[in-house]
């Protein structure tokens, strides 16, 4: 069956979704909210969800392995995390005086997380890793910033750069301006590394470490570049070279936050950075991200002191709903969970258990591809080479990817292209036994 025809049987499928997106697109761009939840010919819109499946406006059933893109840790409708919520609704309904919960959740976090010894909220993972990137500007008063080509580190103008396409050479990339109305300026600020590749990526550190402000890298990429994690020999030598020339080294582990461990994958990889950003894992699905790293640091460009000085000394970072009440209760409540210590370990052993068995079904399918990610984290590249960063990611054949997706779609299962899979508490090994044999049948038909 071609993609056409899948297609087809996609639409035939799903045709209150097509009448909703006909709809949707008089009022939202491509009939949704964000252009990342838009797919060709139209998204499918979600009408419920619980554990680890959701349905859509026409019925279908869908097992989720994103888990809203990997915020639903605990699952969809988490029992514990509606009761918080519920519990919270008596609270004031607004953030902007100081609470008790902020604190509660601030302490929970900074005890779980070894290099964050201060925290400050944000509402998103792109405010969350702009303010840290901030914070490094003020503390080391240099102005560049180096990131990692193909790593995605939020929606903020600085980071937008070298995320979907890329330029220059692999052992030498320059930054790729792609998305409309980033400024051009961003370009003289920002440092382009090769990923996993510690001999260009030193030397390219060394050369500019005096402008350099911080280093920051996903871990285990996420959304530009699905599921491919560091070295750990490659984590140790950008630590080392970051330590060396004073320059902050910064997780965004906005994905992997809560999620590889309960200190991130800082604890998974036992390699500490100087600051961290968190989010998806720890909001339970609302609202809320968190940035931080040493008191020094923290003390220095955060923290006001209502002193003219702090105009001169201090980052602004604030905002009307940062650690919104309602956000922060259901972020205790992920956290009580997680802090018993069954769910990470669960989640991560299901990501070996898949891991393992693609990499074998594929084998006696004779069909090469990658299966790539750590813990709870996986992909799957249709590729006969390693995938260690972008640009061999590139190379992977995109369009057999498209149809994995969308087979699996057809069989009930969420996984779209392009894009890592999550997986959560609330996955049983039946389910993925069920994902195994569909991924089985669908890699037994896909022409090699
Ligand atoms: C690694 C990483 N950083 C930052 C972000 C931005 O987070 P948000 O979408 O909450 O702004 C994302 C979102 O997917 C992400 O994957």
């Amino acid at each position: 069956m071609s993609l056409n025809e899948l297609l087809k049987e996609y639409m035939q499928k799903t045709p209150k979704s097509a009448s909703h997106y006909e709809k949707a697109k008089a009022f939202l761009p491509a009939g949704v909210s964000g252009s990342a939840k838009f797919s060709k010919p139209y998204p499918i819109y979600m009408k419920s969800a619980s554990g680890c499946k959701f349905s859509d406006l026409d019925g279908n059933n869908y097992i989720d392995m994103m888990m809203g893109n990997g915020v639903c840790i605990l699952g969809h409708a988490n029992e514990k995390t509606r009761e918080a919520v519920k519990n919270a609704l008596d609270s004031p309904a607004f953030s902007f005086l100081a609470h008790e919960r902020e604190l509660m959740l601030a302490e929970k976090i900074c005890t779980s997380v070894p290099s964050m010894e201060m925290v400050r909220f944000a509402n998103s993972g792109s405010e969350a890793v702009h303010m840290s990137i901030r914070a490094a500007l003020a503390y080391t008063k240099r102005k560049k910033i180096a990131k990692f080509e193909g790593h995605f580190n939020g929606s903020f103008d600085l980071l937008l750069t070298s995320t979907a396409k890329i330029d220059g050479t692999p052992e030498n990339p320059i930054p790729a301006l792609h998305w409309a109305g980033v400024p051009q300026s961003n370009l003289e600020n920002v440092l382009i590394l090769p990923f996993n590749d510690i001999e260009n990526s030193v030397a390219l550190i060394k050369k500019h470490a005096d402008d350099i402000a911080a280093v920051i890298l996903e871990p285990v990429t996420g959304f530009m570049l699905a599921s491919v994690p560091c070295d750990i020999e490659f984590l140790k030598a950008i630590r080392k070279i970051t330590s060396e020339n004073e320059i902050i080294l910064i997780y965004d582990e906005i994905v992997t936050g809560f999620r590889l461990a309960m200190g991130g994958a800082a604890e998974y990889f036992q390699v500490k950075p100087d600051m961290q950003a968190m989010g998806k894992a720890l909001s339970g699905g609302y609202p809320i991200a968190c940035f931080g790293g040493a008191k020094e640091l923290m003390e220095k460009v955060v923290t006001p002191t209502r002193e003219p000085s702090d105009l001169t000394e201090k980052i602004f970072q604030s905002g009307t709903f940062t650690a919104h009440p309602i956000s922060c209760a259901a972020s205790l409540a992920v956290l009580q969970e997680l802090e018993k210590g069954e769910v990470i370990p669960y989640i991560n052993s299901l990501g070996d258990y898949m891991r393992t068995n693609i990499e074998e079904i594929a084998k006696k399918a004779n069909c090469p591809v990658q299966v790539t990610g750590c813990g709870s984290m996986f992909n799957v590249y249709f590729s006969d080479h390693a995938i260690k960063n972008k640009r061999d990611a590139m190379k992977a054949d995109a369009k057999k990817r498209t149809e994995f997706s969308m087979r699996l779609l057809l069989n009930g299962i969420y996984l779209p292209d392009g894009k890592p899979a999550l997986l959560s508490y609330a996955h049983t090994k039946k389910d993925l036994d069920y994902v195994l044999s569909v991924i089985e049948q669908t890699l037994n038909m896909i022409e090699t």
